[in-house]
């Protein structure tokens, strides 16, 4: 079966309190557009139709981010939720399978769930997905008899019997995409709120004498967000799922609840992460790593039985070989550390290749901006850099090469060579005890006068 994913994602979130469009605000680094995008790909979709409206530009080009072929509709007026599936028929045409109706602010529906309503599609006609809410609130309720979904009734226009019915609307629905569309034409907006109601399309179904049935997921999987509190309580509960399952794949947290990942921060089994370890975006760590206290890892690689931390900062593009050690108050960024290479203390190495076996002294910098352009440092292998060396890019130091501490050095160096680029030591016997008899001679006069 072809499916077609149709997000919503038109409102504006007036309760954000934002100029960022809602379903743009991030959770573990990732816009809820893309966590509602990432569960539908599951399905394998054939299109993904992403029905913007509010800073559609914004909403389209982040859509496009996450998926380049995702298609983009706009909804002008936001005049209900069968109005903005309807606005997806264009987009449909030509498709011959199945729509599912998703939420770019609904952001943690599981793909599980997603499948379980892909395969009741062979038992009903229309699936919605339902969940048994602890506080149905103003949810939409689901009139059910057996296991017949009935209709769909809105809480601004819910008889009191009604609004005490547990079972909730997600929103979330499954129809055949052709159907769908007949059905949303039929919808009208003769109720409380005045608007188009997706759910209308239980009722308009079953008078045509088709069926609707319910497919039951957790209500933490419908949780949507409507302010900067329910953020963040989304950021804390994605979180809370994320070192669930990294530990349940064989990663040791030490203090799990002081970590923090991105939606695709990966880490491999036996990997070990300290306390306090901040993941950004983009990062593998593989297996036997070990990540060090108070560290901040984004857009970088770790291999195998690397050390990184304490407080070891990688940006976009640090590549770690294997054994590796990066120790604390290093800065990483855009550089490669071959094999076994070591940069233990108070180091910046950016726009740089390290070879294997190289050591990298204490206070070492990559001098690698001019102002205007970025150059790129080259260490061969099993290369010493003496501590305190400035490395003016574009530069190279030949395998098996040293550097001298303090040394500022801008010529390549030959491998094997040693390089000087400091002062020569000059020394002037019995100078300082002078000079301090001197300095004390002149404090006492000042202290008698
Ligand atoms: C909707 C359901 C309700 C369900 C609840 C679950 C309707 C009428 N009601 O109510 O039964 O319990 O979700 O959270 O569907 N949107 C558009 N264009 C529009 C209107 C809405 O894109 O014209 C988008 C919104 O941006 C939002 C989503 O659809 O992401 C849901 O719309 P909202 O108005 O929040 O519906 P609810 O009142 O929450
Ligand atoms: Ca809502």
């Amino acid at each position: 079966m072809s499916i077609a994913l149709i997000i919503l994602a038109a409102g504006k979130g007036t309760r954000m309190e934002s100029d960022l469009p809602k379903v743009l605000h991030r959770i573990a680094h990732a816009p809820m557009l893309w966590h509602a995008m990432r569960a539908g790909q599951s399905l394998e979709p054939a299109r993904s139709i992403v029905v913007a409206g509010h800073e559609a530009e914004q909403v389209a080009a982040s859509a496009q981010a996450f998926d380049p072929e995702a298609r983009v509709v706009i909804q002008s007026e936001q005049l209900g939720t069968a109005h903005a599936v309807l606005q997806a028929g264009p987009e449909l045409e030509g498709f011959d399978g199945d729509a599912i109706v998703l939420y770019g602010d609904t952001p943690f529906i599981s793909q599980d769930t997603l499948e379980d309503m892909a395969r009741a599609r062979a038992e009903h006609d229309v699936v919605v997905l339902g969940f048994e809410a602890a506080d149905p609130g103003r949810y939409g309720r689901l009139v059910t008899e057996g296991d017949a979904l009935i209709r769909i009734v809105e809480y601004k226009d819910a008889t009191d019997e009604e609004r005490a019915i547990s079972l909730c609307n997600s929103g979330v629905v499954a129809a055949d995409a052709a159907t769908l569309q007949s059905l949303l034409a039929e919808v009208k907006n003769d109720n409380a709120a005045g608007e188009y109601y997706l759910p209308d399309i239980v009722e308009i179904a079953r008078a045509r004498g088709l069926s609707a049935g319910v497919v039951h997921c957790a209500e933490a999987e419908t949780l949507g967000v409507n302010s900067r509190a329910e953020l963040a309580g989304a950021e804390a509960s994605f979180q809370q799922a994320i070192r669930a399952r990294l530990m349940a794949d064989g990663v040791t947290l030490q203090a799990p609840e002081t970590c923090w990942f991105a939606w695709d921060t990966v880490i491999g089994r036996d990997a070990e992460i300290e306390p306090n370890v901040i993941f950004g975006p983009g990062v593998t760590i593989e297996s036997g790593a070990r990540i060090r206290a108070f560290s901040h890892l984004e857009g970088c690689h770790v291999s195998r039985g690397a050390i990184v931390g304490p407080f070891a900062r990688l940006r976009p593009g640090a590549e770690l070989a294997e054994h590796t050690h990066v120790g604390n108050f290093v800065e990483i960024k855009n550089a490669y550390l071959g094999e076994g290479a070591k940069a233990n203390h108070l180091t910046y190495l950016g726009d740089a290749d390290i070879g294997e076996g190289s050591n990298i002294g204490a206070g070492t910098i990559t001098c690698n901006y001019d102002g205007v352009f970025k150059h790129r440092t080259t260490i061969g292998r099993n290369a010493f850099i003496g501590s305190d060396t400035m490395l003016v890019a574009p530069v190279t130091i030949g395998d098996g090469a040293m550097t001298g501490s303090g040394s500022v050095i801008t010529d390549d160096v030959a491998p094997g060579a040693l390089a000087l680029g400091r002062a020569k030591q000059v020394e002037k016997a019995g100078f300082a005890t002078r000079l301090f008899d001197m300095l004390k001679a002149k404090k006492a006069k000042q202290n008698k006068g």
